[in-house]
């Protein structure tokens, strides 16, 4: 064995609360999974996890790399809405350099990737004649290579008829080497613009042979309806399994019978659905008083309708979100208070929306806590998935293929009473 894990508490735990087991890796995979102390010690590293949860690595499946830790440049949003976001970020837009967003998108990776995240799927705005920000992130995911695995989406930000050349420059996105073709129909100026670019996006994804990752109904706007096309495009392309759509917020504003059918169709096509609730739950409702809508996607009836459902960060640190540290708990904590997602089986539901599910639709479904699998594992300083979304505990070690690649040591508190020093956990009687 290269590395043997002891007495890591295995991922899916939910409440039959497994055993602790024993992991030994070899050669960057899973060895063997024995129950604790089943594995001999042979002079190989060992992690002594003392009963704490060992899972696939995080996944975050929606990320803007090319924006983060911009936010004050040139400009504060002052208002906090997704338009004046869009506007500051074009003005920043204009002074990027290939070093400039080497370093934030570099900086923000390592932030994720030391809570626990070994899988990051990044939209990166081609709109720039340059394409400066996407010549440097292709550089960045091989020079990252080995602490993390990063996936780059061609996203035409300002629309792609809409954006003169836009069909140019996504092309030319793809052939410099972009993994995967992203879109924005409900941005475009009219109905039949975003319907003519659904068309486009998956006619390139013909030609190229790329999976499509695109935002879709990112407003409170009812009547933006585009995910029904992407749903029966992927259908007759045979493309089931192979398309995301991110944020579709608009599904929190469609009418019950209208949802009902658009589920059924995105159930057959094997449309997996991304939601940001970071972003969303404070850049959506902005045009109503009261009542407010909290402008997520349904997350619960889509997961309950067996649709894959994962959970992206979206912004860290960007002209739409000034807040954010790269925390997918964080993310998932925000997901299941605005989905409501708190009864006991649902927060072990919510832990496969940044684990299991958005490895699925990024193509490594292989990932997981068995005998046979990449040893790519993170090991969180808490007993089960339902604590590490109520504590967003430090990821005590993460691994890629066989290698610790991160690690933090736990915060411990103390309160001084008098005469007393008293530790506290956050757990019940610890
Ligand atoms: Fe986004």
């Amino acid at each position: 064995m290269d590395l043997i894990i002891r007495a890591a508490r295995p991922h899916p735990t939910s409440d039959r609360r497994p055993d602790p087991v024993d992991i030994g890796v070899a050669g960057g995979s899973i060895a063997r999974i024995a129950p604790a102390g089943a594995i001999p010690a042979d002079g190989a590293l060992e992690l002594h996890a003392d009963g704490r949860l060992v899972s696939p690595p995080l996944v975050d499946p929606h990320v803007h790399l090319d924006a983060v830790l911009t936010v004050g440049e040139p400009r504060y949003n002052q208002s906090g809405t997704l338009i004046e976001g869009i506007l500051t970020w074009a003005e920043r837009k204009r002074t990027l350099t290939h070093e400039d967003v080497k370093r934030r998108a570099r900086e923000a990776v390592l932030w994720e990737v030391a809570q626990g995240t070994g899988l990051i799927r990044s939209h990166v705005d081609v709109c720039d004649p340059n394409l400066v920000a996407l010549r440097a992130l292709i550089e960045l995911r091989e020079e990252l290579r080995d602490v993390v695995e990063l996936q780059l989406i061609a996203f035409p930000q300002d629309g792609i008829l809409s954006f003169p050349d836009g069909e140019a420059l996504m092309r030319e996105a793809m052939r410099l080497g972009c993994d995967v073709i992203g879109g924005i129909p409900h941005y475009e100026w009219t109905r039949e613009d975003g319907i003519a670019e659904v068309q486009f996006i998956f006619d390139l994804a013909r030609e190229t042979g790329k999976p499509i990752d695109l935002h879709c109904d990112e407003t409170d706007d009812p009547e933006s309806r585009f995910l029904e096309h992407v749903a029966a495009r992927t259908m007759r392309e045979g493309m089931q399994g192979r398309v995301v759509a991110g944020h579709t917020t608009a599904m929190g504003s469609y009418n019950d019978a209208y949802a009902f059918k658009l589920i059924q169709i995105l159930r057959r096509a094997g449309v997996t659905i991304v939601a940001n609730p970071l972003d969303n739950i404070v850049l959506q409702g902005r045009f109503d008083t009261y009542p407010k809508r909290r402008g997520m996607t349904r997350v619960k009836e889509l997961d309950a309708a067996g649709i894959n459902v994962a959970c992206g960060h979206d912004s860290i640190m960007d002209p739409w979100y000034p807040l954010g540290r790269g925390s997918m708990l964080d993310a998932l904590s925000m997901l299941v208070h605005v989905a409501q997602m708190t009864g006991r089986g649902e927060l072990f539901r919510a832990w496969e929306m940044v684990t299991t599910n958005p490895m699925r639709s990024s193509g490594r479904g292989d990932w997981g806590v068995r005998e046979g699998a990449p040893a790519n594992l993170a090991i969180f300083d808490c007993e089960d998935e339902a604590e590490a979304i109520r504590l967003r505990p430090a990821a005590r070690w993460v691994i890629r293929e066989g290698r610790v690649v991160a690690e933090t040591e736990p915060a411990r508190s103390t309160v001084h009473r008098a005469g007393a020093d008293v530790p506290v956990t956050f757990t019940r009687g610890g």
